[in-house]
């Protein structure tokens, strides 16, 4: 793949129709597109761990409050999901953390896992609690007002935005 072409493409089918949780899946999938590039252009080990950090914090503070609304609508399926965040949590810590990663191809290998791993979670469970949510008439609307102050809050920085300019 040539590295000018996106390598992962929003597309409206990902929506799960709640304004903000769209908003952040789309900035998982820009931070993926950035470590891609990173990747692609060999910026260097340092660069790529700058943004794997910022893909693990930005990744945490999404799923605590994914599932702080599911918890806040008395979502039947709120532990088996959180299994679900849990499991790529971990994944990703040890990625970040160790910095195990020095070879371009493994660096692929572990882009097009994580792109695969966020269109499924997105398209499979995020959309059913969205559509629950929507069925039990819990309402979002004041939920998003309250989560949109409360994810600027939680996302103690901005580095990734940082991270991204550099580019
Ligand atoms: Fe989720």
């Amino acid at each position: 793949m040539n590295s000018d072409e996106v390598f992962f493409k929003w597309l409206p089918e990902y929506s799960v129709k709640i304004k903000t949780i769209d908003n952040q899946h789309q900035e998982l999938v820009n931070i993926l597109n950035r470590l891609f590039v990173a990747v692609s252009k060999r910026e260097g080990n340092k660069a790529i761990a700058g943004i794997l950090d910022a893909l693990t914090s930005y990744t945490r503070t999404h799923f605590a409050l994914e599932e702080k609304l599911m918890r806040e609508a008395k979502y039947k399926d709120l532990l088996p999901h959180m299994e679900e965040h849990r499991k790529l949590m971990a994944k990703l810590e040890e990625l970040s953390n160790k910095h195990l990663l020095k070879e371009k191809p493994i660096y692929f290998e572990m882009l097009s896992f994580l792109k695969s791993w966020l269109r499924e979670h997105i398209q499979g469970v995020d959309t059913k609690y969205s559509a629950a949510l929507q069925q039990s008439g819990f309402s979002v609307t004041a939920w998003e007002r309250e989560a949109t102050a409360e994810f600027a809050l939680m996302s103690d920085t901005k580095r990734w935005w940082e991270v991204w300019k550099t580019a």
